[in-house]
């Protein structure tokens, strides 16, 4: 194992920080990550507009908990556990819907759970136990009953952000000044979602999350090549880290015209320059991409060590026309949908990164060492996420595992 270390080098002399490949691999971390994290922090669940109409919802999964969003009857976003209070069942089932709609099982505007119809309102309150006087006489009463709230706040361009932990801080606490760079795109009118697709990747959720976070990797990407590294102001890109983990990369004006077959982008956003280009990235699991016409935002549901499920929204301005707003479907797919030139690319990069570090590999070295003045393709970003997952896990990156073998390649 020495040798190796020696023949290496990269350990000689000022150090090269490393991660170790066990993070991205072993199943005791991703189940701490899964308690020290995910179950601790604010998490973006979906957006505003996915729920316009008073009683409308949305269900989804969050660290291994079901959770709704419904939009009650006095317009305001609230989340729950989905969860049944008498026996543990899974309420609502379908993806998205409106409770004005009635089932079988129960009253329309009410969540109904199927297995011994139990009612709930909007507002999360117990309405309905079947036969309660006959079966529990005083001691349990509906009003003693109601669905788990969760903190929930809407935020950072109409975003709905929910807590499994009920006693987070504030959201703003969290984020900090991370949205500065975006606040103007962000919130100076309403946005709306136009496009949605999920990918479920045989992949650590980090991996993405680190591709997110370096720029390093544009040599992957033909059409970055063109549009973006041979153009003034790539190298120039500012690199920011914030407290909590999070980080944002400065602005630049793409040639998208450089890549035969585009077009530079017409639309925009409030405060952004046409083909400008901006991130943020949000730890543990969250990005926000601008590029020019259409904000991005790519959430990660951690499904296992080497399973992510990464959910790709894209977004415009609420008040787009019609022709606007195929336009900006237009170029959010040339770039980042499912047949675009660009998305499809990281996907294939994280997915052989799985291949490499699959549970039970060999532990190796993973380098997170570039240092350029916290320009483009320093590595700040991933390491500055790494000092925050040592931060809440307790472990450190390098050496998860001190007691036993260390990563010597
Ligand atoms: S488990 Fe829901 S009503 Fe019994
Ligand atoms: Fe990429």
């Amino acid at each position: 194992m020495t040798m190796l270390i020696e023949r290496m080098s990269y350990d000689n002399g000022e150090a090269i920080p490393y991660v170790d490949s066990r993070i991205y691999s072993d199943r005791g971390i991703f189940e701490e990550e899964v308690e020290k994290i995910w179950k601790k922090v604010w998490l973006v669940a979906v957006h505003e507009s996915e729920l316009p109409e008073p009683l409308d919802f949305r269900t989804m999964t969050l660290a291994r908990e079901p959770i709704v969003i419904v939009r009650g009857s006095d317009s305001k976003l609230r989340a729950f556990l989905n969860v049944c209070p008498h026996r543990g069942n899974l309420i609502l089932r379908q993806p998205s819907g409106s409770l004005t709609v009635g089932e079988p099982s129960g009253n329309a505007n009410h969540m109904t759970c199927m297995f011994h119809a139990w009612q709930f309102d909007c507002f999360g309150r117990c309405v309905d136990i079947p036969r309660a006087k006959a079966g529990y006489q005083d001691r349990l009463r509906k009003e003693d009953i109601a669905l788990k709230q969760l903190p929930c706040e809407v935020a950072h361009g109409g975003f709905v952000w929910v807590s499994l932990n009920t006693k987070v801080g504030p959201l703003s606490e969290y984020i900090g000044p991370a949205f500065d760079i975006m606040r103007e795109e962000l919130d100076t009118e309403p946005l709306t979602i136009f496009h949605y697709h999920k990918a479920i990747i045989p992949s650590n959720y980090k991996l993405w999350h680190d591709t997110n976070s370096e720029f390093y990797h544009d040599y992957m990407h033909y059409f970055n090549r063109a549009t973006s590294m041979q153009q003034k102001g790539y190298f120039e890109r500012q690199y920011t880290a914030f407290p909590n983990g999070h980080c944002t990369v400065g602005s630049m004006e793409v040639k998208y015209d450089a890549y035969q077959g585009a077009q530079d982008r017409v639309l925009s956003f409030p405060g952004m320059p046409r083909n400008g280009w901006k991130m943020v990235d949000l730890f543990p699991g969250a990005t926000y991409n601008i590029r020019g016409s259409s904000l991005r935002v790519d959430t990660m549901t951690p499904l296992g060590p080497d399973r992510v499920m990464i959910e790709f929204r894209g977004l415009g301005l609420k008040r787009d026309t019609p022709d606007e707003q195929a336009q900006r479907v237009r170029d959010h797919n040339t770039i980042w949908g499912p047949f675009g030139r660009n998305l499809h690319e990281d996907l294939l990069g994280i997915t052989g990164q799985g291949v490499g570090m699959q549970p039970g590999s060999t532990p190796r070295r993973i380098l997170h060492g570039r240092r350029e003045n916290n320009t483009i393709h320093d590595e700040i970003g991933m390491r500055h996420f790494y000092k925050e997952w040592e931060r809440r896990i307790g472990r450190s990156p390098n050496d998860p595992f001190p007691e036993t073998q260390t990563a010597a390649e």
